[in-house]
């Protein structure tokens, strides 16, 4: 092995240097100014209802911690029941409560294909997904976004090529990025068609979608094939995840999951307003109606702009060049905007853009004044 020239603090250095020379070294940011960049789809994260909700878990006795793994003494009351409610409220078998989306992604991709098999992801999927890939046995492939022919032509060549096991079919559900939404009825479809597994994952579209907030997939969380992520830290408010699918594949993440095996478990308090926030999207539908009208009415402002429409709460203007992107970010910041650019590696080369998040945080007062911002900056 040859010897580093440099220490590993001049590394780590040099390496953020060079981030700085091509625009992408990051940095945190509190919030500031108003909300066009949050994730908190219908504001419930700040909201009465969930500091009600977890004053009166904290009222009734509910820890803040687990103490311990699920498999020993961190399994809780309110973990079970809040795992209940969701597999009720979804439709599915069962559910699995985990600390965040990513953890539970890492966890499912990581666990369930086996040796044989291999998975086929959209091409935008999320690095959680990624990073569940990386860590299993399974082959993967993708496919271009979006596309479920190519989807079903690459699984047609790998069974032609000898793929002997089951394949996995992974989407999102609305992309996190781009906002679109995929063709989730035809990918059941071929999945069915090809006796594949799916992965949904729900993480932009639970809450604002579908019949009482249950999502995109409604309808599918019930199925034998189908494994579906609802994330708690977008439109529900809080922070977690629910892996809504069969029992026996509830039980194989808990005898065989590395993820949920050896971690602590999430809190309680987490997991009791977690189960209120379920309600809250349940009976949501003022909510969803405000956000949809919010949404329409800003479409044909940015339409009027020339920025290209998503459809949904997420709304992209790719910019294209990184340090541009930034400027304009900043610019839109300075004038009261909580609007961040996104850059490589998160969005593909060429793409940086601006996200634009519309939630029940900011107004049509507060629209107005943005589209206004943008005409003079764009
Ligand atoms: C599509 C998608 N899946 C999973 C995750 C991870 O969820 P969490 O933020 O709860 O870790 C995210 C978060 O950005 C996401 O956008």
């Amino acid at each position: 092995m040859g010897e580093r020239e440099v220490t590993l603090p001049q590394f780590y250095a040099q390496d953020l240097a060079r981030l700085d020379t091509m625009a992408r070294r990051r940095g945190l940011a509190l919030p500031r100014g108003r909300d066009f960049s949050s994730n908190d789809y219908l504001a419930l994260a700040g909201s009465d209802a969930l500091r009600d909700a977890a004053m009166r878990a904290l009222e009734r006795g509910v820890p803040m911690g687990s103490g311990g793994s699920r498999l020993l003494r961190g399994h809780r009351a309110e973990h079970a029941r809040v795992e209940e409610d969701a597999a009720r409220f979804f439709g599915s078998e069962a559910a699995l409560f985990m600390s965040t989306g990513f953890a539970a992604n890492s966890l499912l991709f990581s666990t369930l294909p086996q040796k044989e098999d291999c998975i086929f992801h959209d091409a935008l999927i999320h690095a959680s997904a990624h990073e569940g890939m990386r860590l299993s046995r399974a082959e993967r492939r993708g496919f271009a976004h979006n596309d479920v022919d190519a989807a079903a032509d690459a699984i047609a060549q790998w069974r032609a090529s000898g793929g002997s096991g089951t394949p996995w079919i992974a989407f999102e559900t609305l992309y996190s990025m781009d906002g679109d939404i995929a063709p989730v009825a035809e990918f059941a479809a071929l999945a069915r068609a090809v006796g594949a597994m799916l992965f949904i994952d729900e993480a932009h579209a639970v809450g604002v979608y579908g019949p009482q907030g249950r999502g995109l997939a409604s309808g599918l969380q019930g199925e034998e094939h189908a494994i579906v992520l609802a994330t708690c830290g977008k439109a529900l408010g809080c922070e977690g995840a629910l892996v809504l699918c069969s029992d026996v594949i509830r039980d194989f993440l808990i005898n065989r999951g590395r993820g949920f095996i050896f971690s602590t478990a999430p809190s309680p308090l987490m997991a009791a307003v977690v189960g209120d926030a379920l309600r809250l999207i349940a009976g949501g539908d003022d909510l969803r109606q405000r956000l949809r009208t919010r949404v329409q009415g800003a479409a044909d402002r940015f339409a009027a702009l020339g920025i290209v429409l998503s459809g949904s709460q997420i709304q992209p203007v790719v910019i294209g060049e990184e340090a541009r992107t930034m400027e304009i970010a900043a610019a839109l910041q300075a004038e009261g905007f909580d609007i961040r650019g996104i850059r490589p590696p998160t969005v593909p080369e060429g793409t940086a853009r601006l996200r634009l998040s519309i939630t029940l945080n900011s107004d049509e007062e507060d629209m107005d004044a943005l589209i206004q911002a943008m005409e003079r900056l764009l």
